[in-house]
């Protein structure tokens, strides 16, 4: 093969160094590498650029023109890889390692919810509200008046033991039902009366997987002439079918509160079906009640009831732990 004429020659040479300095340049990621590619190149008295153009006094007068074209373009695109090489150089670095995906899921806040505790109250609210109950309220520091007497517990009766209840003072508690929102309601207004209270009550229970020295009940009361143990029986059954289901099973058992009379207590079938758990307490309300408030026990007959909202919610939902409720762990919590 005969060797190049002196042009071509350098003409390829022209197209190597062109390709040897943009790889050069495209590989620069720091300030100091493109510093060193720029020195290689382009520098003013060694750099390859400066050689290259040296050349062109070696070549005859016709080659000179189309060489020198040709090395002029190839040092503008060298000075413009050049400059390009330090602008990159010059970013930050974590944006040119962690470039930004637009096409990625965007991070999505987690919402919150309310607590099932709440929402049991607000469905209580809705289904009490569907038979005419409206909703009361009463002080959590209750006085033992509202607490106790006027609901007919003597001072001898048991359930006022200070080792049972949270007393302030005297004649101050906090309260440990919410049967005293009936007096309040009562003292307030004539008959006829329906309302449902809920709210927290406190005793010195020793807390288990169904007990707690805090916890939440609903009272009802609906007093009118001519109120019967059959209108209790149908509310809470209705109550209990809607707000558990058509299968739930509950039962009356007799029993006794000093501010009802007759007295039942009011069980439902757990999950799991194989045991009873108290729901809560009713009865129709005692003569002496009424007394209290001022109204005609021989005028209006009433009932009452007061159930465990904690009990409500944890067979709805088949929770097996009463504190799972308290503890805000939102790994339980997210589930309802
Ligand atoms: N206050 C009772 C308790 O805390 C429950 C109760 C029983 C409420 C009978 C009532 C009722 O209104 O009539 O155990």
């Amino acid at each position: 093969m005969s060797p190049l004429d002196p042009l071509s020659s350098a003409l390829a040479d022209l197209d190597t160094l062109e390709a040897t300095g943009l790889d050069a340049f495209g590989q620069a990621r720091d300030a100091g590498s493109v510093e060193a590619a720029r020195i290689e190149f382009l520098g003013l008295k060694q750099g390859r650029v400066k050689a290259a153009q040296d050349r062109l006094k070696s070549l005859e007068p016709v080659a000179k023109r189309a060489y020198g074209q040709r090395f002029n373009a190839v040092k503008q695109a060298l000075e413009a890889a050049c400059d390009a090489a330090k602008v990159q150089a010059a970013r930050p670095a974590v944006v040119s390692s962690e470039a930004i995906d637009v096409t990625l899921p965007g991070h999505r806040p987690r919402l919150g919810h309310r607590h099932p505790l709440s929402q049991t109250a607000d469905e209580l609210i809705d289904l009490f509200g569907r038979f005419g109950f409206v909703v009361a309220r009463g002080p959590e520091v209750e006085d033992v008046h509202h607490n106790f007497e006027a609901l007919n517990i003597p001072p001898t009766h048991p359930a006022r033991d200070p080792l049972d209840n949270f007393y302030i003072s005297d004649r101050a508690m906090l309260r440990s039902q919410t049967s005293p929102v009936q007096i309040r309601v009562m003292e307030r207004q004539p008959p006829p009366v329906r309302v449902i209270a809920i709210g927290r009550v406190y005793r010195p229970d020793t807390v288990d997987a169904t007990h707690s020295f805090m916890f939440h009940q609903v009272e009802g009361l609906m007093v009118d002439r001519g109120v019967t143990m059959a209108d209790l029986k149908t509310v809470l059954r209705l109550f209990a079918e809607s707000y558990l289901g058509r299968d739930v099973q509950i039962r009356f058992r007799p029993s006794f509160f000093p501010f009802t009379e007759p007295s039942v207590e009011v069980d439902m079938l757990w999950h799991g079906g194989d045991r009873w758990v108290e729901m809560g307490g009713a009865g129709m309300v005692d003569p002496n009640v009424f007394r209290a408030v001022g109204y005609d026990p021989d005028e209006v007959t009433g009932f009452a009831f007061g159930l465990g909202i904690e009990r409500l919610c944890m067979r709805r939902h088949a929770i097996d732990d009463i504190r799972l409720l308290y503890q805000n762990d939102t790994r339980f919590l997210g589930q309802f």
